[in-house]
């Protein structure tokens, strides 16, 4: 079958080859593969800088961001042929640590996790796959077109499940007015949850045209591009969710938080680039007002449930018009490159 490969630390490496069918191993479910979406870890990956194969295999099958089609499922196993599924990207540890042990393995403590596309487990980019049937997740069957954008809708589940149990620390507090710093799809993304959730949501990105204002605005958030410092001081957000991984902007952000905000760090940065910033300033604002800045990464099995009601309570045209260029499996280097006006780019799997 014809999958999608890197062979992990070696840019330019990315290919289209034949691989052999999925091994039963890797679970009981099989699928035959729609669609990819690709995502700047896959960016990463493909650049060299990131990224696992697995154990005694050179190349990796890329592709967290899955959509499939059940081929073949065993009875019993809550899936039967046809049913539009999702594949899981984490798998906890083996120790296992208190996190993956109780279903927790987004928070992993030891480092230990896998994950299928990125770290020594092949991924869903290949014209079949196999999952098993407790890191497969059912959608509704409307969500045909766009169901890939499960799982960075997850995401932000995730971002938004633990900001409510952070706020929780304080009986009286709410969410004011909420700042997401980058529009690409995890920026709109979880734009999309706090307009399901009622609240004044901003939107803030470099690009001052384009499918990125016209989206946020489809939304009925409010687009700025006149930089951080104008964006916080003219919407006074008290959770602030970042979404580009850029070191001066996530210290900007840090220096002007509101009183008891929460700052959510989604985006994952280049590292080696050095800043000045008045610690001092930093740490005395954060102290002085009871913020509190965190990270968060990949998501569980609740918040891919979250997230599929997500996808289904939201505007299907919306959903359709965060995809910005779909690509078939030949024609992948296209798929890999990025364009100026690419929000989600989307590999066609063809099955
Ligand atoms: C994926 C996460 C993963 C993270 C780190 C992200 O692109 O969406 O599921 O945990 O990369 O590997």
């Amino acid at each position: 079958m014809r999958a999608l490969t890197v062979i992990p630390g070696q840019a330019g490496s990315a290919a289209v080859v034949d691989m052999p069918e999925p091994d039963p191993s890797e679970g009981d479910v099989l699928v035959d593969g729609l669609a990819l979406g690709i995502c700047g870890t896959d960016h990463e990956i493909v650049a060299g800088e990131y990224g696992w194969a697995p154990e005694g295999s050179e190349r990796l099958i890329l592709g967290h961001e899955s959509l499939g089609r059940v081929r073949e499922a065993p009875q019993g196993s809550g899936f039967v042929s046809g049913d539009l599924v999702v594949g899981v990207v984490r798998r906890p540890d083996p120790v296992p640590c208190a996190a993956c042990a109780s279903g927790e393995f987004d928070m992993c403590l030891n480092g230990r996790y896998t994950e299928r596309g990125i770290k020594e487990r092949h991924g869903y980019g290949s014209e079949r796959w196999r999952v098993e049937p407790g890191y497969c997740v059912k959608l509704d069957p409307a969500l045909a077109e766009v169901g890939m954008l499960l799982e960075p809708t997850t995401i932000l589940a995730k971002a938004w499940d633990h900001i409510d149990r952070i706020g929780r620390r304080a009986g009286w507090w709410e969410v004011r007015r909420v700042l997401v710093t980058g529009a690409g799809p995890i920026g709109l993304l979880a734009a999309l949850i706090a307009v399901q959730r009622d609240l004044e949501v901003h939107l803030l990105d470099r690009a001052p045209g384009g499918p990125k204002p016209r989206l946020a605005r489809a939304l009925g958030a409010e687009y700025h591009h006149e930089g951080i410092e104008r964006a916080i001081g003219s919407c006074q957000p008290n959770v602030i969710i970042e979404a580009t991984g850029v070191g001066q902007l996530v210290f900007d952000a840090l220096r002007q938080t509101t009183p008891a905000g929460i700052i959510c760090l989604t985006g994952v940065s280049p590292t080696g680039r050095r800043l000045t910033v008045d610690a001092g300033a930093i740490n005395r604002e954060l102290v002085l007002e009871n913020d509190v800045v965190f990270g968060s990464v990949n998501a569980n099995n609740r918040h891919y449930q979250a997230g599929a009601e997500v996808l289904v309570a939201a505007d299907p045209a919306w959903l359709t018009a965060l995809i910005t260029r779909r690509v078939p499996l030949d024609r992948y280097a296209e798929a890999l490159e990025s364009h100026r006006d690419d929000v989600k780019v989307v590999l066609e799997l063809g099955g």
